[in-house]
């Protein structure tokens, strides 16, 4: 996804502005350029591939200006090439713009400018951004009063341009004119403020700016922001000031460095023991058998009268809503749908004041899991959040939530969020099972189990040398079945999702007992089952399903219980500590995750930059 950085202060812009493009790397992108202002001029440098491109651009003129804007690109209008990368200047070079999301009027408002004389240099949808500020600036410039030539009011040019945008964006645009400030608007795509001393920060990811400020605000739709050296205002596109609240920025440089690990993606698989536990961190009341959890305070009445939920969201955040769904309704007796927040937009959903939307988000900025609580809201259901990132879209739009507290993913394949939803989704069984009729033996026991989990995933992950081995042996498979049930049903989709991200093989996840119903037809001497099939409920169901695979010449690998020495028999085997049946997951996807790195590892692909992905898919 496209990324957003800007500086105006006191140092030399470039070295800000290049190391934040860096830690926005993790994005996914095709382009990058930078816009710096220096002595009434704007000078704009752009570079096919990676930040390092630029960087070694930049290298060869090097540029003391205090101000300037950058920008990586991916790709959605025209092609990935230098003249397409943002900053775009209008036709006299005296304003640059770079922008996030979609302008979905660009057709009409670029036709409506070439035949006004404007000359565009890109095929991109932001170009038109440019001139219309050029426009509106000169509109401004031309109104004279009693001969006199106006002073160009950025601003009002800027509000003047935004209101005849349709779409959604996230923009920050400089002019030579008004060097003293920068300015930025946002409609569904998300810009973050960092404030430092004589010196302003503006990006779309707080990660942008670890290391350089220590509080932020961000910005709310249809807000602009006015910043300079000095600090920043914040107005409603209407003029209206707006009191903004600074939040602070806890995470360290630490998160955006491999810390030793040859990837990003390994380096979360492995914190997930510590990032469990942070997600677990004071919220249990192990001795009551009850979780408490600060976040729904304000909504706890209402809990109570709760009689559904429908958990939205997408990618691996759904899967852990499916896993989700099970916990809720086995443990705390509610009636749960999980619906893909991209399809839940565009029906028409029957919700009441007894049911709870709960939205499960990584980033809390994806545009499909967002459009879905603003429809919930409008329908009065009460809007509960699961995020990661403290601060973000759907934390701010819910009614309540609980953070998952995982940290900053960097990955743009998703794996330490998905450990931490599972320890929320666990808690909120807890939570809402003791209110409802989960017994205090019940209670306690999940508690105490929840506790074990990080000593168990450090067991799991000592195996990464056996799964490593295990990847080698089938890395060239052309497909893999992934197969599970009741509870690690959705592992299975996650599994087979991590597969098809990182390594580009195609994969397909499928409950165990949906096989005779088609899938299996699929099966001989070529296909590898990746069969999860710890000692639960329907272990025997799954048995049974791994016998039918192998007398069809299938090849199995097995996620099983410690001991299982009848499955060792008959397929590879990585094994997991026996849980609670609901935990499960918790520990058999880390294998999952596992293997689909090493394999990817194996095929040589580019890990933490997989291709056509994005990290937070903010556009529809
Ligand atoms: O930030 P979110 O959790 O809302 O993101 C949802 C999906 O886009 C995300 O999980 C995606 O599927 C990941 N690439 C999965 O690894």
């Amino acid at each position: 996804m496209c990324g957003i950085v800007g500086y105006i202060g006191k140092r030399p812009a470039q070295d800000f502005l290049l190391e934040g493009l860096k830690r926005l790397e993790y994005r996914g992108y095709d382009s990058a350029g930078i816009a710096l202002l220096d002595n009434g001029k704007i000078k704009t440098v752009k570079a096919l591939g990676k930040v390092a491109e630029l960087q070694l651009k930049m290298e060869r003129s090097t540029s003391s200006a205090m101000a300037g804007i950058a920008h990586t690109r991916w790709a959605t209008h025209g092609k990935p090439s230098e003249k397409n990368a943002h900053p775009h200047i209008d036709c006299k070079g005296d304003v640059a713009v770079v922008h996030n999301g979609i302008i979905e009027n660009y057709r009409e408002l670029k036709e409506a400018l070439g035949k006004r004389g404007h000359a565009f240099r890109s095929e991109t949808d932001t170009e038109v951004i440019a001139h219309l500020l050029e426009e509106e600036m000169s509109a401004q410039g031309r109104s004279a009063s009693g001969g006199k030539i106006r002073e160009v009011d950025f601003e009002k040019a800027f509000v003047a341009m935004l209101k005849q945008l349709k779409g959604a964006y996230g923009i920050v645009a400089m002019a030579t004119k008004n060097p003293e400030i920068m300015l930025a608007a946002r409609l569904s795509s998300p810009l973050v403020l960092g404030i430092g001393q004589e010196e302003m920060f503006i990006a779309s990811d707080a990660s942008a700016l670890v290391g350089d400020v220590k509080r932020i605000v961000y910005l709310d739709d249809n807000e602009i922001a006015v910043i300079g050296k000095e600090g920043y205002v914040v107005k409603t596109l209407s003029s209206r000031k707006r009191e903004k609240e600074e939040l602070p920025l806890e995470w360290n440089k630490t998160v955006a460095e491999h810390s030793g690990y040859a990837h990003f993606m390994l380096k979360e698989i492995f914190e997930q023991p510590k990032s469990f536990a942070d997600a677990l961190r004071g919220r249990l009341i192990p001795g009551e058998g009850k979780a408490r959890l600060g976040g729904l305070r304000t909504v706890e009445k209402r809990l109570r009268s709760i009689n559904r939920i429908v958990i939205v969201s997408c990618g691996t955040s759904y899967h852990s809503a499916l896993v989700g769904e099970y916990m809720l309704e086995e443990y705390a007796g509610i009636k749960a749908e999980v619906e893909m927040a991209s399809e839940f937009r565009y029906r028409k959903p029957l919700l009441d004041k007894k049911t709870a939307v709960i939205a499960i988000s990584q980033s809390g900025e994806t545009a499909d899991t967002l459009a879905a609580i603003r429809e919930a809201k409008e329908k009065g259901a009460l809007v509960l959040g699961i995020v990661n990132v403290v601060g973000s879209t759907i934390a701010r739009e819910t009614d309540a939530g609980v953070y998952c507290h995982a940290g900053p993913e960097i990955s743009v394949a998703s794996t330490k969020a998905f450990t931490s939803q599972l320890a929320i989704l666990a808690l909120l069984s807890l939570y809402l099972g003791r209110q409802r009729g989960l017994t205090l033996v019940m209670g306690k026991r999940i508690a105490k189990e929840l506790l074990q989990i990080p000593k168990y995933m450090e067991r799991v992950l000592t195996q990464a040398k056996a799964i490593k081995k295990l990847a080698k042996k089938y890395a060239k498979q052309a497909h893999y079945l992934y197969l599970g049930r009741k509870y690690n049903y959705p592992n299975a989709l996650e599994g087979a999702l991590k597969i098809k991200e990182i390594a580009y093989v195609p994969a397909q996840g499928y409950p165990t007992g949906e096989m005779k119903h088609g899938p299996i037809a699929l099966i001989d001497a070529s296909v590898v089952s990746v069969m999860i099939m710890p000692k639960d409920s329907v272990y025997e169901k799954n048995v049974s399903g791994m016998e039918e695979i192998l007398a069809r010449g299938g090849k199995i690998l097995a996620i099983a219980t410690d001991g299982d020495a009848m499955l060792a028999k008959k397929a590879d085997v990585i094994f997991i500590p026996k849980t609670l049946e609901m935990l499960t997951p918790l520990l058999a996807v880390i294998p999952l995750q596992l293997f689909a790195y090493y394999v990817a590892v194996e095929r040589g692909y580019d890990i933490d930059k997989p291709r056509n992905l994005a990290k937070s898919v903010t556009v529809e």
